[in-house]
């Protein structure tokens, strides 16, 4: 039988399994799911047994436990694969926008409405299928695989890399397979090249011991939530670039070869503006969306809290204020220097009347590869098959900061093949993978190693 055909035939097991592994709400930033995110974590450690891994065990941290497994039966001199993923899930919340529930998986048009669908246990385990279809159908694979499969993904990984460090010798790899990114667009497949960095701050403004009455005390004391949002207007001018000194010093410009290439994909801005459903797109003058998105660094409020947001009115002058302020990073900038000039800028914003206070939650490098060399086309030519059409390179905004890691320390190439797509709501309400995406991302995987051989 060929691993096509044994992926066809399974295909409603496999969709049965990826529900068992979305209805455990494994959302790695709540203490509340410590013990769901461990149940995964044991759920895909048992799959992988059965998928026939070895070695296959959970590796405590501080935090959420990494899954390890492996098959090492490939013939000597055989490259070394690392498969990368994660098990953890973002919130729910809002939990009242979402159609069905988040870790109820549900079906409606072609899609797999749940938590964690396509970010990223979708993605993820279709690469275990696609490695069992090979165990099962010829007994043997071309190459080695070594999965490494994190729970704090979604939390910044703050435990991966040193456990990379420690086990350098056991994870030396030729290459990183990963799945956790989306395709450019419906039937196009996508092999993407680049990623943006992150450096996650928190701010947090100090005014008054207690909250007050804002008609009693307000004009003599200097309101922390008017304070806040100064500071956070000032970080932008009014072309929407950011106003941080030094901020720009080393992002690398695009060249016009990658302008051209973007220019060929088959994008439209109005495309872009009706999928995300706002009135207008936005953000810095003289670049194209799509280069702000994949090229450019930005700077976003992820959450503010302040003050009364209850119904009604409440006349009061808060003691403090709060925004969770997160930046993408580009090549080459480093984001210990951007967490420290931020930090500077902010501090040089506050006004007197209150304490500021600035704390890095996370960061991690940006990384951009060239796709040249075998595996890429091993690559391109199982998606070509499995998709009927040859792949495209893209950029992406979103961040994996492990994988500039694993380039350092492995120099090994990664290789992303995302099966999410356009829409598909990851981290917001109603996240959904598409099943065709998932029996084909399985077909796409397994043909590679084929084409390894
Ligand atoms: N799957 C995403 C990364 C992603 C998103 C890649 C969009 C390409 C396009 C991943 O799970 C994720 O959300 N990562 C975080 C990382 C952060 C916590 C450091 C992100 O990008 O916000
Ligand atoms: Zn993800």
């Amino acid at each position: 039988m060929s691993v096509t055909d044994y992926l066809r035939q399974n295909r409603q097991k496999h969709l049965d399994e990826l529900f068992d592994f979305v209805r455990i709400p494994s959302v790695s930033a709540k203490s509340e799911h410590r013990d769901d995110t461990r149940r995964a974590a044991e759920w895909l450690a048992d799959r992988m047994r059965e998928a026939g891994l070895t070695a296959v065990e959970l590796i405590a941290t501080t935090g959420h436990p990494i899954v390890l497994g492996e098959w090492r039966g490939a013939p000597a001199g055989a490259p070394t694969f690392v498969v990368y993923g994660h098990y953890d899930v973002q919130p729910a919340e809002p939990l009242e926008e979402w159609k069905s529930e988040p870790f109820e998986p549900t079906v409606r048009d072609g899609r797999l409405y749940a938590r964690g669908s396509v970010d990223d246990k979708g993605q993820l385990y279709l690469h275990l299928k696609a490695v069992q279809a090979h165990l099962e159908t010829n007994g043997t694979l071309p190459v080695n695989v070594v999965f490494v499969v994190e729970g704090e993904e979604e939390v910044g990984s703050p435990n991966l890399e040193r456990f990379l460090e420690a086990n350098a010798e056991r994870l030396r790899c030729d290459a990183v397979m990963i799945s956790d990114t989306t395709m450019f667009a419906p039937g196009l497949p996508s092999i993407t090249i680049g990623l943006r960095g992150m450096a996650y701050m928190e701010v947090r403004v100090q005014g008054p011991a207690v909250d007050l009455h804002s008609g009693a005390y307000g004009g003599a004391v200097v309101n922390p939530a008017n304070a806040l949002a100064r500071i956070v207007a000032q970080l932008h001018d009014a072309d929407g670039r950011i106003t941080i000194p030094g901020f720009y010093d080393r992002v690398a410009a695009l060249t016009d070869a990658e302008r051209a290439q973007i220019a060929g994909l088959p994008f439209t801005e109005e495309g872009l503006r009706e999928e995300v459903g706002a009135p207008a797109l936005g953000g810095e003058k003289g670049f194209g969306a799509l280069e702000r998105i994949w090229a450019r660094p930005t700077l976003d409020v992820n959450g503010l809290l302040s003050g009364y947001t209850g119904e009604g009115a409440k006349t009061v002058l808060p003691s403090k204020a709060m925004a969770k302020v997160s930046m993408r990073l580009v090549p080459d900038q480093d984001h210990r220097e951007v967490e420290r000039i931020f930090t500077d800028f902010v501090q040089s914003l506050a006004p007197a009347g209150v304490t500021v206070t600035v704390e890095a939650l996370h960061g991690g490098a940006a990384w951009y590869a060239q796709p040249e060399g075998p595996i890429f086309d091993a690559a391109s030519r199982a998606l070509a098959r499995a998709f009927g059409k040859e792949p495209v390179f893209i950029r992406e905004g979103g961040s994996i900061p492990i994988v500039e890691v694993f380039r350092k320390q492995f120099g090994a190439p990664a290789v992303l093949i995302g099966f999410g797509l356009p829409g598909e709501n990851a981290h917001a309400p109603n996240e959904w993978m598409s099943i065709d995406n998932y029996q084909r991302g399985a077909e796409a995987i397994a043909l590679m190693y084929e084409e390894l051989a």
